[in-house]
């Protein structure tokens, strides 16, 4: 059996309504999922028992993206093996483009790659329905990240269905130099609704207005739909968040929202030319330690030919 290499994107939440905490810890999501043309690719080989390598954005800090057991891939490599009854043999190695906590699902993405390239290399043959299954035990965001495109997400964002979405958008991803934690982020956003600093909730904010604004392919809308219940909870942990948001639209982005969790700002262009121009002038404000012109939908995790 030869390598298998897989690519899989990073995402935007193009509307991101949270409910209240739930009992398992986890809050209730109507979110958008909008896959982006910057991509981890992930090689899976034969091996004896499993080992991981992880190289480029964000790989080389130390502990940032442990290559041991705790990893993602590696959970997501022991997860097919049990399901599928097979030795957990390979040698997987990870090429990051998309930064880690970065609100960009960077390590979702490689656990959907991961499922992807051993069900190939060890001719498991899960079904699609399957791998969402393992991938759903894996994390919030690792469903979409086999499905990509455009998707809504329900229940804590691991029930994904696909959305009609009659465009392509360019994006300039303005990804900051310090990563923010998901579970701190939520956090802030339950303590700032108990304490009214946002109003709070019964329910996640509906996605209609972002899923109207998807079919017409209309940037003009979908910039005027775009939502995100997580950013007062980013901006109170990272002020500095506030002066990036202004950047992008003083640069003039359509509209600019935190990206998930944060702390990467998604700045949605014109078109393609606006978002070229856009990013140079991003680059040039000194608050982003990177910044990336991007596109989407694309699709999800898939193996390059
Ligand atoms: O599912 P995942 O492992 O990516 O979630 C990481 C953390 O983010 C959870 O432990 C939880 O604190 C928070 N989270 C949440 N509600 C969700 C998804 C994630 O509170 N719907």
């Amino acid at each position: 059996m030869s390598d298998v290499v897989v690519r899989a994107p990073a995402k935007i939440n193009v509307h991101l309504g949270v409910g209240p905490l739930r009992a398992d810890g986890f809050h209730a999501l109507h979110t958008v999922y909008l896959a982006v043309s910057l991509h981890d690719t992930v090689t899976a080989r034969p091996g004896e028992g499993l080992s991981l390598r992880m190289s480029g954005e964000g790989a080389d800090g130390p502990g940032l993206v442990p290559a041991d057991r705790t990893n993602l891939v590696w959970r997501a490599a022991e997860l097919l093996a049990r399901h599928a009854g097979v030795r957990a043999d390979a040698d997987l190695e990870v090429a990051k483009s998309i930064p880690v906590a970065a609100g960009l699902a960077g390590g979702s993405a490689d656990a959907a790659a991961t499922l992807v390239a051993l069900d190939t290399l060890w001719g498991t043959r899960a079904g699609r329905e399957d791998l969402l299954r393992l991938a759903a035990d894996l994390g919030s965001d690792v469903p979409f990240g086999l499905v990509g495109g455009v998707a809504l997400g329900t229940g804590r964002g691991e029930q994904v269905s696909p959305v009609l979405a009659a465009g392509r958008w360019h994006w300039v991803l303005g990804i900051a130099g310090e990563g923010l934690s998901t579970p701190a982020v939520y956090g802030e956003l339950d303590r700032m609704r108990a304490d009214g600093r946002v109003p709070d909730v019964t329910g996640p904010t509906p996605a209609e207005p972002v899923l109207a604004a998807l079919r017409t392919g209309s940037t003009t809308e979908l910039a005027a739909a775009l939502a995100n219940d997580l950013q007062p909870a980013a901006l109170a942990l990272r002020p500095d968040l506030r002066r990036a948001l202004r950047a992008a639209e003083d640069a003039g982005a359509r509209a600019a929202l935190v990206s998930g969790s944060g702390p990467t700002v998604a700045a949605l262009a014109a078109d393609e030319d606006s978002a070229v121009r856009l990013a140079a002038e991003l680059a040039g404000v000194g608050v982003f330690r990177t910044v990336r012109a991007v596109s989407g939908p694309v699709p999800g995790a898939r193996p390059v030919s």
